[in-house]
């Protein structure tokens, strides 16, 4: 009698977990992945590129992207994973045509960001994460994305929309809804979202103006022009940490010119149970 082999199966397998793109899909990215592997020395450099090319399919980090990237990187579905799920960036679910995220940290919060999201989710019917029965927005709330001297801040497909209230925020999402070119406060005319992974991939950005320079503002330039009217200076930090005044400078000046650095640990207490301090023969 031939035994016959036994299998367990110890979990329950999701279909999706095995899903791959078509075909004709998969060969068309292939065709992207080989372009934009060849720009690092290390195929898995291109983990973060390769994961906006993914984005760029199906609108978000799906099983199939998750194997694709796995595949083409010799990695582990796990490792990508790992990666993905990091990175906010890298949605987890399938994302409207426009990703509407509004600042809802602090300095946005207290110039009305809070306020904005909730009129917007009350006006589109979606809570945060979720996107329109007609899949054109998916509004989310967002951490500071460095433009406080713009708050309350809205992103869309991560352009800037400076300034808005709630008002300007529902007359943004009506003209995305009713197919207008928007245009950011800063950068080129909005493309969808899949448009912009793929542009995050490393592929050609050919909205007109997407090349031009952007310089700062005067809100962000404010700080700077006060500091110079009144011949203000940051203070350096002295060696525990603490900002130093000129006399400190000076005198740290002239006390530390031309000696060489001291070694890392030549201040350190030997470690307690290091050979430093435990007698020879003794177990540490
Ligand atoms: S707090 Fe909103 S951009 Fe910084």
């Amino acid at each position: 009698m031939t035994a016959e082999p036994v299998f367990i199966d110890f979990a329950v397998r999701h279909a999706s977990t095995i899903d791959t793109y078509p075909a004709e899909v998969l060969a068309r990215l292939e065709a992207d992945a080989a372009v934009i592997i060849a720009r690092y020395p290390s195929p898995r450099s291109a983990l973060l590129p390769l994961l906006h090319l993914a984005q760029s399919e199906e609108g978000y980090i799906s099983p199939s992207g998750i194997g694709f990237c796995a595949e083409q990187l010799g990695l582990t579905p796990a490792e990508v994973t790992a990666v993905s799920t990091f990175y906010s960036m890298y949605r987890r679910r399938e994302t409207g045509d426009y990703l509407v995220g509004v600042c809802t940290n602090t300095l946005c919060a207290v110039m009305g960001g809070d306020e904005i999201l909730a009129h917007l989710s009350e006006y589109l019917g979606v809570g945060p994460g979720g996107t329109t029965a007609d899949g054109t927005i998916t509004l989310e709330h967002i951490e500071c994305n460095a433009a406080c001297d713009y708050a309350p801040v809205v992103m869309v497909n991560w352009e800037f929309f400076d300034n808005q209230t709630p008002r300007s925020g529902r007359d943004l999402v009506d003209a995305l809804r009713s197919g207008e070119q928007v245009t950011p406060t800063r950068g080129a005319p909005l493309c969808t979202f899949r448009e912009t992974a793929r542009i995050l991939a490393g592929f050609a950005d050919t909205r007109p103006g997407a090349s031009d320079a952007a310089l700062p503002g005067d809100a962000t330039l404010a700080g700077l022009r006060i500091a110079r009217e009144l011949d203000m200076q940051a203070p350096s930090v002295n060696a525990s940490g603490d900002a130093a005044g000129p006399d400190d400078q000076q005198a740290a000046a002239e006390t530390t010119a031309d000696k060489p650095a001291p070694a890392p640990d030549a201040t350190a207490p030997p470690r307690s149970g290091s050979p430093e301090t435990t007698p020879h023969g003794e177990g540490v």
